[in-house]
C-alpha cells in the first residue's frame, strides 16, 4: 500500500517568512498508519506550525516533509488534502446551511455519512435539536453554533473525506472532559487504520498515544510514551503537574 498515509519529518527546519530565527529546529519524527503521534509543549512552542507544513499552508527552508515517500513540495495541495485532513486550531465554518458546512470539499457523500460523521463527532444530537436539522444556518464565522460545537463540525467534516492522515490542532480543547472522552473513543474505531498526530493540551487527551513528542521552543526535546516520559522527561513532569 504505498498511498497508506506515512508521514514523514527528516530535520525539518521552518521560519516564517520574513521571520529572523526559525520557530521549528531539526524536526524529525515517524507517524504510520494505525499509530497516534501526539505533540504536546507550551504555548508558542511551534505545535501549529508543524502540522501546518504537511499541507502545505507553509513550505519550509530545510529538511524534507514526506507523504508516501513523496515530499509534499513535489505535491500540489489538492493532491495532498486528498489524503490528508487538518483539523485547525480556530476551525472555520462559512454563511451556509449544516450541511454545506460539512460537505466542504466533499460534496459527494451521502446524508448518511454525513449523520455518521457527526455521531463520531458527538455532534449528531445537537443537529438534530436544530429545527432545520443539517438544513439549520450557520452564520458567518459560525458566530452561532458554540466553541465546542464549532469544533465537532469540523472533525465530523474531516471525517467525511475519509483522510489517510488526520492532523487535529487542539481539536478538543473546547469539550468537557465526558464529551472529549466519547469522541476520542468513537474516534479511536473510526481511525484505527489512519494515521494520527494530534496537538493536545490536557495529557488525558494523549496518554494512550503510541509516541508522544514534547516540543519546547521549536525543538523535540523529548520523546516516547506516556509512561516512559513520565520517567525520562522533566519537561513532560511539568507539564503533567501543570
Ligand atoms: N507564528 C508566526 N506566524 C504565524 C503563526 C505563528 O510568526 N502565522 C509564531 C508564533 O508567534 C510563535 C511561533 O510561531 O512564536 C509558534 O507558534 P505556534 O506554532 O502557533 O505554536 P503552538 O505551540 O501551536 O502554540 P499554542 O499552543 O499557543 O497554539
Amino acid at each position: 500500500a504505498t498511498l497508506a498515509g506515512v508521514v514523514e519529518y527528516r530535520n525539518v527546519t521552518f521560519a516564517y517568512p520574513g521571520a529572523e530565527s526559525p520557530v521549528l529546529s531539526n524536526i524529525t519524527f515517524t507517524a504510520r498508519p494505525g499509530e497516534t503521534v501526539a505533540i504536546i509543549g507550551s504555548t508558542g512552542a511551534g505545535k501549529s506550525s508543524l502540522l501546518s507544513l504537511l499541507p502545505r499552508l507553509y513550505d519550509i527552508a530545510e529538511g524534507e516533509v514526506r507523504l508516501d515517500g513523496v515530499s509534499v513540495s513535489n505535491l500540489d495541495r489538492a493532491e495532498i488534502t486528498k489524503r490528508v485532513a487538518l483539523v485547525p486550531q480556530r476551525p472555520y465554518l462559512f454563511s451556509g446551511t449544516i450541511e454545506h458546512n460539512l460537505r466542504f470539499g466533499k460534496t459527494e457523500a451521502t446524508d448518511q455519512e454525513l449523520w455518521d460523521a457527526l455521531q463520531i463527532a458527538q455532534g449528531g444530537d445537537f443537529v438534530r435539536e436544530k429545527k432545520n436539522g443539517l438544513n439549520a444556518r450557520i452564520a458567518q464565522g459560525g458566530t452561532n453554533v458554540s466553541g465546542g460545537q464549532r469544533q465537532r463540525l469540523c472533525i465530523a467534516r474531516a471525517l467525511i473525506t475519509k483522510p489517510k492522515v488526520y492532523l487535529f490542532d487542539d481539536s478538543f480543547s473546547a469539550l468537557d472532559v465526558a464529551t472529549d472522552a466519547r469522541l476520542r473513543a468513537a474516534l479511536k474505531q473510526t481511525t484505527a487504520d489512519a494515521t494520527v498526530i494530534i496537538v493536545a493540551q490536557r495529557i488525558s487527551t494523549i496518554t494512550d498515544a503510541d509516541q508522544i513528542l514534547v516540543l519546547d521552543k521549536g525543538r523535540i526535546v523529548d520523546r516516547g510514551t506516556h509512561e516512559e516520559l513520565l520517567e525520562t522527561s522533566p519537561t513532560y513532569q511539568e507539564i503533567v503537574e501543570s
